[in-house]
């Protein structure tokens, strides 16, 4: 989809949809009383027929208005007028992509005058609103059709160009510019998440990574079995060897800041498919497993943002990639497993695997890079779904600071999440008879001794939190405009934000 931003003057032709807004009390704002104007009162007309009244995500449609060359008017509702906000307006611009797209448009014309209200003063904050108009817009563009081969004319996307109207084109387009690369950062996890798991295999998985982010100036080192083995990765590979595809560990350095500050750290659980292992799944409770590495392909969307847009920092993304199988040198339940870190862990369900993978990729990234802070992303547990459902991420820390930034920035983006204890009570649960500890809890609070096994590879001063997003990462049907049926690509717009508010020279 192509997307520009254009001053009034030059709005002139306005072929294909012309769109334009109203606030409650159907309320017309300039772009919408000059439509109507235009078109001898179309939209006045319209109005007395129709229950549009101005509230969010309303819409009116007038199709080939008169002594116009637009194909259609389309009246978007905002809400109240001082209401606008960068959330707002991204469900508007991808609302409005939802319905040009049932509607069959080619082309839009968007002359929304929002509003501005807040701090900032008009022109600038109009510009921002623009932006994020447009990346809505340009995240409803999303699918993932590359393996339908019939009927696709039914699928097809037929609107390709968006010209929005805004007072200052050159800083709308410079404020979009950065959301453009947020976008594709999102727009890659989406793609790792949905690729099913015959085509998505660790090695492959890997090849990507470095393909796409190697290209825009990352860093990207691939570390397969040998290379773990030797370094005593005993966790991590622990889980890939009942599968016939090789287990790897991708490193990815993304150097935008200071020659020698240290960089926030990003870990990514990366199970390809999880069976469960030999304490294998059920039918029910396998399908969707594909989706296992979430955590490891929002790593890798957030740093292809930053690099994308140039952030001024250093990030690093460590993500461990295994597929969990059953096969006949799979790990047993009663395993014991020496980790990188040296703690020894009693495997008692094979299932209980993505701790595992995240126990070693949390050492090695801690003293490699010695990170100013470090976040995980699993998708961890099913505990975490019962307790959250699909709204929040849980999110677990040893620094509330931390976990108040997270929260603020989960807040401005719409990537929420909702903080959980840690506690030597929870601890105690994962105590084993023969080891250091084992894997599972028994029982109750099982997002929360999952996160206590993690915080036991954290070592002293390392500024940490992790985030289980097994309830966020893949959905079924689509609940919110900006966001796609399957992968959501969730945590590459909050981790941008986290970085761009606080870590950014
Ligand atoms: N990948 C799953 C967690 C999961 C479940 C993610 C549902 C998304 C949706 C994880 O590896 C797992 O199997 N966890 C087990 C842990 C248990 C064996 C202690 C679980 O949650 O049942
Ligand atoms: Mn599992
Ligand atoms: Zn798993």
């Amino acid at each position: 989809m192509q997307i520009s931003f254009v001053a009034p003057s030059n709005a002139a032709s306005r072929e294909g949809a012309w769109v334009v807004g109203a606030v409650e009390g159907a309320t017309l704002l300039p772009g919408a009383q000059a439509a109507d104007k235009a078109s001898g009162g179309a939209l006045t007309r319209a109005l007395k027929y129709s229950r549009f009244t101005g509230k969010s995500g309303q819409m009116l449609e007038v199709l080939a208005p008169a002594g116009l060359k637009a194909s259609r008017l389309l009246l978007v509702g905002l809400g109240k007028a001082d209401a606008a906000d960068e959330k707002g307006l991204e469900t508007l611009g991808a609302q409005i992509v939802g319905r040009l797209y049932t509607s069959g448009e080619t082309a839009a014309n968007i002359e929304i005058d929002v509003p501005s209200a807040g701090k900032k003063s008009g022109k600038v904050k109009k510009a921002e609103l623009a932006a994020h108009l447009a990346f809505g817009a340009k995240l409803k563009s999303y699918a993932f059709d590359k393996y339908r081969t019939r009927n696709l004319d039914e699928y097809e996307k037929k609107l390709k160009t968006i010209r929005i109207v805004t007072p200052d084109p050159a800083a709308a387009k410079k404020a979009h510019a950065g959301l453009a690369a947020v976008a594709d950062g999102i727009f890659l996890a989406r793609d790792l998440v949905n690729e099913p798991p015959n085509v998505l295999y660790p090695a492959e998985f890997a090849r990507r990574a470095k393909a796409q982010l190697s290209k825009l100036g990352v860093k990207v080192e691939i570390l397969g079995e040998a290379e773990m083995k030797k370094q005593g990765f005993g966790a991590l590979l622990g889980v890939g060897q009942g599968s016939a595809r090789e287990s790897q560990l991708v490193v990815m350095q993304w150097k935008g800041g200071k020659k020698d500050a240290k960089p926030v750290a990003l870990v990514g659980k990366g199970v390809c498919f999880d069976s469960g292992g030999l304490s294998i799944k059920v039918g029910a409770g396998m399908q969707g497993m594909k989706g296992d590495m979430a955590g490891a392909a929002c790593v890798t969307g957030t740093l292809l943002a930053l690099a994308m847009r140039k952030a001024k920092v250093n990030a690093v993304g460590v993500i461990g990639l295994v597929e969990n199988m059953p096969d006949g040198g799979a790990l047993r339940p009663d395993d014991v497993l020496t980790s990188l870190s040296g703690q020894t862990i009693e495997v008692l369900n094979t299932d209980a695997e993505g701790r595992l993978v995240l126990a070693d990729a949390l050492t090695y990234t801690q003293r490699r890079f010695k990170p100013r802070m470090l976040i995980d992303l699993a998708t961890l547990t099913g505990a975490i779904v019962q307790t959250l459902g699909t709204e929040h991420a849980g999110i677990f820390s040893n620094d509330d600071h931390l976990v108040q930034r997270v929260q603020a920035a989960g807040r401005t983006t719409g990537e929420r999440v909702w903080q959980l204890p840690l506690d030597p009570f929870y601890d105690k649960m994962i105590r084993s008879k023969i080891a250091d500890m084992k894997n599972i809890g028994g029982g109750n609070s099982g997002a929360i001794t999952a996160a206590q096994f993690l915080l036991r590879f954290i070592e002293k001063g390392t500024v940490w939190a992790h985030l289980d997003i097994a309830g966020v990462a893949w959905q079924d049907g689509e609940h919110k405009p900006t966001i796609p049926s399957w992968g959501t690509g969730w945590g590459v717009r909050l981790l941008n934000r986290l970085v761009k508010e606080h870590y950014e020279q």
